[in-house]
């Protein structure tokens, strides 16, 4: 079982204080948690900490071991991430790009193993009539679903995914979210989704962290979070909140609230 969680992350961009003491709460087993709030709240941000890319002072608890005490190697094998930009439109074709990001990530599988493993996920996210196609030729939800296929081609444990269904339509972003749920119900694994959507985010996570200016405003169920007086702090919109079919919080936003 994997347990995921972070600590009093606090982190700048020269001497402005980007995000101030956050800590998210421990993810195990099968859980999905989303990183919600407006522009430049610090979602990204925070994943780049996750990850390791921008350095923070708190900790990065994986299985209780700090992120910076893992190898390397292990914990690339364990931890995939998504960022916000799809990869860039080069002349590389998607199937080049799996390869040689596999490759340079040497990851610990036979060649067989990783081309049943590319081809799978190219069927499941559509991708299997573009893998030869130059990736500056594909729409940029195509890229974005690139994106995600490098980040479970190692069936990771952990998954920090920034926006990953932002450039795509409504099917398809319930067959990636779909997806990532059924690969996180595969391993008792964990996952870390900044989302836009409020719909997507009270259908697919289990926990619900609300960002404002590198704050935690609100964090708990989505019943707990997407209220009527969290929504209008953070976003400025008039909401009503009811309970769907299923059960979950269904948002509807009335109007703008002028500030
Ligand atoms: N490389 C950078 N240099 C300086 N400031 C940055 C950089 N990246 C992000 N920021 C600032 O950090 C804040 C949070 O940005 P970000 O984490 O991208 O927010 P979000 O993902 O929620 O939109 C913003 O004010 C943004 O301008
Ligand atoms: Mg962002």
């Amino acid at each position: 079982m994997t347990i995921f969680s972070a600590h009093n992350i606090t982190t700048h961009y020269g001497k402005t204080t980007i995000l101030q003491d956050v800590s998210l709460p421990e993810l195990k087993q099968d859980q999905m948690l989303g990183l919600l709030g407006p522009n430049a709240s610090g979602k990204s941000t925070l994943m780049r900490c996750l990850t390791g890319e921008k350095s923070y002072q708190g900790r990065v608890l994986l299985d209780g071991a700090d992120r910076a005490d893992i190898e390397r190697d292990v914990w690339h094998q364990r931890v995939a991430t998504m960022p916000q930009s799809p990869p860039n439109p080069t002349a590389l074709m998607p199937t080049e790009l799996m390869w040689s990001t596999a490759r340079a990530l040497d990851l610990d599988f036979s060649d067989t193993e990783l081309g049943n493993r590319i081809e799978d996920i190219f069927d499941r996210l559509g991708l299997d009539a573009f893998a030869l196609s130059p990736l500056h030729t594909l729409s940029g939800g195509k890229r974005q679903l690139v994106g995600l296929a490098l980040a479970l081609m190692r069936d990771p444990d952990v998954l920090l995914l920034d926006e990953p269904t932002s450039a795509l339509d409504l099917h398809w972003r319930m067959v990636v979210l779909d997806l990532v749920r059924e690969r996180l119900a595969k391993r008792g694994g964990v996952a870390i989704a900044a989302l836009h959507d409020l719909d997507l985010a009270a259908r697919y996570c289990d926990q619900i962290v609300l960002l404002e200016s590198g704050k935690i405003i609100a964090a708990g169920t989505p019943h707990d979070v997407l209220t009527p007086d969290n929504l209008a702090r953070v976003y400025h919109v008039e909401t009503t909140v009811s309970v769907d079919a299923f059960g979950r919080p269904l948002v509807q936003v009335i109007r703008p609230i002028h500030q």
